[in-house]
């Protein structure tokens, strides 16, 4: 099975899980980088705004073909409780994706809000198959959800073994 991790992580946390995934399955990743390039300030004052608002952000890599990949593990921080707009800008940008198995990855300091709840629908409107969504919440003092995490692992293990 082919897999490949597409995620956005500003501030490390999202990387770190995909981290775990790509060990766990031998996926493939790719970390998509906003041209915004923010600050720890403006990422709040534009950043959130932005997300709020559903914006698309300038991106590197700016497109994504899934010919040839069986799975895609998209991963997104929440920002005021949607994806970031690096994620929105991802399902606008990915070809060939109708059709492929997906698995939906957030992180954040507290609640999803609607952010797994937006990318399931961008998902489901380009014709992908939707096996999971995960939220992974952190603490302030660096400890993850390791139970939420361990189901995320347990499903891809699942998948890669069908
Ligand atoms: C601009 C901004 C908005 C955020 N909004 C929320 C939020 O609405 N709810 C929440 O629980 N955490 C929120 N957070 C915390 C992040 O979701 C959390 O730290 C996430 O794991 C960061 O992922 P990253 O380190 O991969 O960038 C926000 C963080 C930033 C920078």
């Amino acid at each position: 099975m082919r897999s490949i991790c597409i995620y956005h992580s500003e501030t490390g946390t999202t990387h770190a899980v995909m981290n775990e995934v790509v060990r766990s399955i031998a996926s493939e990743s790719l970390r998509v980088r906003d041209l915004a390039g923010y600050s720890k300030a403006t990422m709040f004052l534009l950043g959130a705004p932005r997300a709020l608002l559903g914006a698309h952000a300038r991106i590197e890599p700016s497109s994504f073909d899934l010919d040839g990949y069986d799975l895609v593990i998209i991963g997104s921080p929440v920002w005021a409780s949607r994806p970031t707009p690096v994620v929105n800008a991802i399902f606008s940008s990915l070809k060939h994706a109708s059709g492929k198995k997906v698995v939906l990855v957030c992180t954040s300091g507290g609640s999803p809000g609607n952010t797994l709840k937006i990318m399931d629908e961008r998902a489901r409107s380009l014709g992908m198959e939707v096996l999971g969504r995960f939220h992974i919440a952190h603490s302030m003092q660096g400890g993850r959800d390791d139970e939420e995490q361990n189901a995320l692992k347990e499903l891809l293990w699942d998948i890669a073994r069908s």
